[in-house]
């Protein structure tokens, strides 16, 4: 092993379980924080993300001596940046925490470093953002460190098994620091390891999105549309993806999380004048909230005063995470129409909502007049209609994740709805 010492900043979903994870190779690791809560949870033995495997990997980490925490980088032979790049308001790549780390590298920047930015970045950050940056140190990129982009493509939920398998992808300022990446991460990827240049990898990364993005437009709008014509969407899907070149991805009620609701505004950023389809994709998801919010009134003939028991607030099923999530976003309108909103997810983290907090199933439903699934958590899924209909105002469902069956509920007298579905009968071909 050519790296023996890393210094990975930011310990978050990508940093702690990839620090962790070299640590677990026998590297000596320090995870770097700027948060003082994360470095105090992680130091009191507590792992502060929820992500299936995690916690003992970090804790086997911590009693191996390979693992330490703290809050400002140390000498290392490498560093790792995997620092948050949110977007502002006005959709622009707030790159703030990058510039910070990087900055904060300077200091301790010596001869023969590598240096890695993992952070979904704009393209071109590594080399006109990062590059200058560590040059502060009066070492020159290429020549004195080496320095590449290795985007981050982990599945929530599957992080340390991915983080190993997939494909990893090196962009190199220049051939010597791509090799360097990948000498660096042969420690535990065993998946195909690419080499390419930085503004490539960077590209890569925000295309990957930006399909996904596109394609959960496309989806969307399409669903809407099988509304109106009396089709559902579920049934047209499965059977046009027996097509072998044709692959449509589900409509669902928005696109959160912090990648795919994101990335593709870094392309849009870069030259807006030439990516109307990106940002068109954009403004479709990001709408997709405001319909499901039409659909309740709909349903209910008016929100004043309505009371709707909202069911999931993570971004997407079975994860903990809350960013961008759409059903945030749906509560936020429901409840400026006057809807009453009681929610409940046993997985996402704190989070203030304008309505109550549920701790469960049965207490977010008791007295509703809708009962609203934005999120298809595991246990949601197993939910039985006939233990709610008792304790409900009024029996009506609508469920934005074609996640439960329509015969069931209606059996029991609640009147059901399904996000996409205009015809409220043809389901031949679905699978749930
Ligand atoms: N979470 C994912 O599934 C995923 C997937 C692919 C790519 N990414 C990308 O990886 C990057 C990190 O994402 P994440 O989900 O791990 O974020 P995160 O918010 O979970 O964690 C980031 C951590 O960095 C810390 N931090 C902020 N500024 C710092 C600094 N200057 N020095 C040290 N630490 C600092 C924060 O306190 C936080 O704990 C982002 O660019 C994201 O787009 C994430």
């Amino acid at each position: 092993v050519k790296y023996s010492t890393i210094c990975v900043l930011g310990l978050g979903y990508i940093g702690l379980p990839t620090a962790s994870t070299f640590a677990a190779r026998n590297l000596k690791v320090v995870g770097v924080d700027t948060n003082p809560h994360v470095v105090e949870i992680l130091q009191k033995g507590g792992v502060h993300i929820q992500e299936p495997g995690l916690r003992a990997l970090v804790q086997d980490a911590f009693r191996s001596g390979c693992l330490r925490v703290a809050s400002q980088p140390v000498e290392a032979d490498a560093f790792i940046i995997a620092v948050p790049t949110p977007i502002f308001p006005d959709k622009s790549a707030d790159l703030t925490a990058v510039k910070a780390a990087a900055e904060s590298i300077v200091p301790v920047l010596r001869k023969g470093n590598l240096v890695i930015l993992e952070s979904t970045s704009p393209v071109r950050t590594t080399q006109n953002i990062v590059q200058p940056i560590l040059e502060q140190s009066g070492l020159k990129a290429g020549r004195d460190f080496l320095l590449a982009y290795s985007p981050e493509r982990v599945l929530p939920g599957k992080i340390l098994q991915e983080l190993v398998e997939n494909t990893r992808v090196i962009g190199g300022v220049d051939r010597a620091s791509a090799e360097a990446g990948r000498d660096l991460y042969a420690v535990f990827v065993r998946g195909e390891i690419v080499l390419t240049d930085a503004a490539t990898a960077e590209t890569v990364k925000l295309m990957e999105n930006t399909f996904r993005d596109v394609n959960i437009a496309l989806a969307n709008e399409l669903s809407r549309l099988a509304e109106k014509s009396g089709v559902n969407i579920w049934e047209a899907i499965a059977i046009a993806n027996r097509h072998p070149r044709v692959k449509l991805l589900r409509p669902g009620p928005g696109v959160g999380g912090h990648c795919i609701s994101v990335d593709p505004w870094f392309l849009v950023e870069s030259a807006p004048g030439i990516t109307p389809l990106v940002r068109t994709a954009r403004e479709v998801n990001d709408a997709q909230p405001q319909y499901v919010a039409s659909r309740v009134e709909e349903i209910l003939g008016g929100l004043t005063g309505r009371r709707v028991a909202v069911l999931g607030l993570t971004y997407k099923a079975d994860v903990d995470d809350i960013r961008e999530s759409p059903a945030l976003d749906v509560i936020a309108r429901l409840s400026e129409r006057g809807a009453v909103l009681s929610a409940f997810d046993p997985m996402a983290q704190e989070v203030s909502i304008k309505g109550r907090r549920a701790d469960s199933v049965e207490e977010a439903v008791r007295g509703a007049d809708c009962v609203l699934l934005l999120v298809a958590h595991e246990p949601f899924r197993a939910i039985r209609p006939e233990s709610l209909r008792p304790i409900v105002r009024t029996p009506a469902v609508l469920d934005c994740q074609n996640a439960w069956d329509r015969a069931a509920w209606e059996s029991c007298g609640f009147q059901f709805h399904l996000l996409g579905d205009g015809s409220r009968a043809i389901t031949w071909n679905v699978e749930k």
